[in-house]
């Protein structure tokens, strides 16, 4: 699947966004390895602190699949500029697949691509808690 077309599924998340206090939706679509896509809207609620992203909801589907061989994921707000990825959400997606890739938008329809290790340079992963 294209990043685009995985960007197109992201965008169809934005309409499922429970989103009352920030009323900020938020979309994403996740590619595994094995062709299998998972798509996640962020998902607030009234103690704020509990909140969930679209990405940590995208990538809980997937995980809950015994899915973790992550190829990609699109990331989309209603934002003039790209839409990143917070830092909880790169050190989460960091577990599963730091070479995955990180596909961004902005509401015209661009797209930015990274690297998720490019996001989270020096980054806290499995591999540091076996290097004793
Ligand atoms: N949000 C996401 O869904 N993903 C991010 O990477 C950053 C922020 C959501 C959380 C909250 O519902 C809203 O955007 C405003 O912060």
């Amino acid at each position: 699947m294209s990043d685009y077309d995985l960007m197109e599924l992201a965008k169809s998340m934005l309409s499922k966004a429970y989103v009352p206090y920030s009323k900020f939706p938020v979309g994403a679509a996740i590619l595994c390895a094995d062709g299998m896509v998972y798509t996640g809207c962020n998902i607030e609620n009234a103690a704020y602190g509990p909140t969930i992203c679209a990405e940590r909801s995208a990538l809980c589907k997937a995980v809950c699949d015994e899915n973790l061989n992550i190829e990609k994921i699109a990331v989309v707000a209603e934002t003039e500029d790209y839409c990143y990825p917070c830092g909880v959400c790169r050190q989460t997606l960091y577990e599963f697949s730091p070479n995955m890739k990180v596909i961004c938008g902005r509401r015209d329809g661009e797209i930015r691509v990274h690297v998720l290790s490019e996001l989270l340079p020096y980054a806290f992963g499995p591999v540091t808690l076996n290097d004793k």
